[in-house]
């Protein structure tokens, strides 16, 4: 319908600039990639935990995605190719965050005061996921560039050892946290963004979700610092071999008999 502004002054509705679709679509572009990501680290939490298994487990699950078991014989650079495809689907999750990013002091103050007042739930969680998305634009960067450069030291001593005696403990567990955190709160987020699993009742799906959140996130920050608790017991117990590479009593003989690389 026409405005009567635009009646006296002649403009039709064809006539006015098209509104940009770009910040929907970023929208899109911003929940698919977190999407994405969010499943991606549901898989890497289960895959990496095979260590609570065994070490012939962790080794297993390493080699199947080196391709060992469909070739006969290990590229760990099968790998890399995966990593460079999450590293691309971070770097743009974070660039589009960046949009929402406060752009100067005076931003961050408003919104700083609007969450004292509000005291809303969903206002606080939003800050710790833009905090925690903050701090992992630093903490995933050198385990992603490691991944990517050394594929084929992912292995029972060879992260064991990583984790130990290449002192990365301590940035794993800040990474832990951040991630979980920051993925929990962003798959709750867009749960109640694009209206999954609602009920009648808004309230009532809204709790339940909240509860669904809070306790996948327990669940994985539980599995996480057992995981990393068992990758530095072993790389403690094996400090005095640094370098040596797991192969299983069933695996030999040796590489060059056709045994894993
Ligand atoms: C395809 C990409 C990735 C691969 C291949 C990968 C692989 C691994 C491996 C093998 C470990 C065991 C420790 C080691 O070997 O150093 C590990 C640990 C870990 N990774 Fe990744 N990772 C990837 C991406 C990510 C991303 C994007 C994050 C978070 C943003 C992440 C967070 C962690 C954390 C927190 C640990 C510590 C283990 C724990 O506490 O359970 N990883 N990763």
């Amino acid at each position: 319908m026409r405005t009567g502004a635009e009646v006296v002054a002649g403009v039709g509705l064809a006539d006015r600039p098209r509104k940009s679709r770009w910040p929907a679509r970023m929208d899109l572009a911003q929940s698919l990639t977190g999407l994405v990501l969010g499943l991606f680290m549901w898989g890497h939490m289960f895959f990496v935990s095979s260590i609570l298994v065994s070490k012939d487990a962790m080794w297993t699950i390493t080699k199947m995605f080196e391709g060992y078991f469909f070739f006969g014989t290990a590229y760990p650079g099968m790998v890399s190719v995966v990593v460079a495809g999450v590293t691309v689907l971070f770097v743009l999750h974070a660039l589009l965050a960046l949009r929402k990013f406060p752009a100067n002091y005076r931003q961050y103050r408003a919104f700083a005061a609007h969450r004292r007042l509000l005291h809303h739930g969903d206002t606080t969680l939003w800050w710790v996921q833009f905090m925690t998305g903050f701090a992992l634009f630093f903490l995933a960067s050198p385990h992603l560039f490691q991944m990517l450069m050394h594929p084929g030291l992912i292995g029972p001593y060879e992260s064991s050892d990583r984790v130990w005696s290449g002192s990365w403990w301590p940035l794993y567990l800040v990474l832990l946290f951040a991630v979980e955190l920051h993925g929990g709160i962003g798959l709750y987020r867009l749960a109640v963004k694009w209206g999954w699993f609602e009920g009648t009742d808004p309230n009532v799906s809204r709790k339940r979700l909240s509860m669904l959140k809070w306790s996948l996130t327990v669940f994985f920050l539980v599995l996480g610092l057992a995981t990393l608790g068992a990758y530095m017991k072993i790389g403690y117990e094996h400090r005095d071999r640094v370098g040596e590479r797991y192969v299983p009593a069933w695996v030999k003989p040796a590489p060059e008999q056709g045994g894993a690389k």
